[in-house]
């Protein structure tokens, strides 16, 4: 409670301090509103099991009170995912880079089996800039169906330090699925890509989030997901072509 607390406070300082008393009252009404539905939204996401169609999952996720786990993904791609884990034998291991609202971790728990491992890494809570407070840790935690297992690394996927606790976390055990979706920089998701991938089995997909073609030039995913698509089978789950943004890249590891 108290970091609860701590957290509101810092963000109402900052947002008065940089944008003005309005926006201060847009921000503190929106918090408040998802504050509200809070409870019931973590009372009723424990109704909705892997039991569930993938659909109705994944509507609970998008609307479930005003946006507390909402995924960062387009409807149809992320549902095009999930569908490809299910009939490839849901899977047991998962490494998620890029936490934020939770959305897709708690997707990803209801796709996989009732004993699966899942590592999902964000950095430490910096506000707008991404991460996301302490507090959340067992809100999170709490997505976990029967004998699930979440562990939350609150640092930076590039440290090596990281890797090396996703190691330890592993225990020799291999990946099913990564899942990139933190850093957007060519570079942050090369990096990304080089660390983790080796902890992927034979048979196992590597996602990345947003390979889309912007509607101009280029961006980091994008980028490298042209340069490293061809390397492998590979799919493309886009839901229009021309949005500009999003877009799941799956690469299928031999
Ligand atoms: C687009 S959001 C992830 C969305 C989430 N997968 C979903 O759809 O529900 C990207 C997240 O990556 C995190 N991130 C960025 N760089 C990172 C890094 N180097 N290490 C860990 N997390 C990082 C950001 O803090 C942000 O929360």
């Amino acid at each position: 409670m108290r970091e609860l607390l701590i957290s509101y406070s810092n963000k109402a300082l900052r947002v008065t301090r940089e944008e003005g008393i309005t926006s201060l009252l847009t921000v503190a009404t929106l918090n408040a509103f998802q504050l509200m539905y809070f409870p019931f939204c973590a009372r009723r996401m424990r109704s909705i099991t892997g039991d569930h169609g993938l659909e109705e999952v994944v509507d609970f996720a998008f609307k479930c009170g005003s946006s507390i786990i909402k995924p960062f993904q387009i409807r149809s791609e992320i549902l095009g995912l999930l569908e490809e884990l299910e009939k490839n034998n849901r899977p047991k291991s998962i490494v998620e880079i890029g936490t934020a609202r939770g959305g897709t971790l708690f997707l990803f728990t209801r796709v996989a089996t009732d004993n699966a491992t899942f590592i999902s890494i964000d950095l430490m809570n910096r506000d707008y800039l991404g991460g996301y407070p302490k507090w959340k840790t067992n809100f999170y935690k709490s997505f976990a169906q029967k004998k699930q297992k979440i562990h939350l690394l609150r640092a930076d996927s590039h440290d090596t330090a990281t890797l090396k606790d996703v190691k330890s976390i592993l225990d020799g055990n291999k990946v099913d699925l990564l899942f990139i979706d933190g850093d957007h920089t060519y570079k942050g998701v090369k990096r990304d890509f080089e660390l983790y991938s080796p902890l992927v089995r034979s048979g196992g997909i590597v996602a990345f989030h947003d390979i889309g073609q912007p509607k101009e030039g280029t961006h980091g995913v994008n980028e490298f997901w042209k340069e490293i698509k061809d390397r492998f089978d590979h799919r493309e789950i886009i839901e229009d072509i021309k949005q500009g943004w999003a877009g799941i890249g799956l690469l299928y590891i031999k």
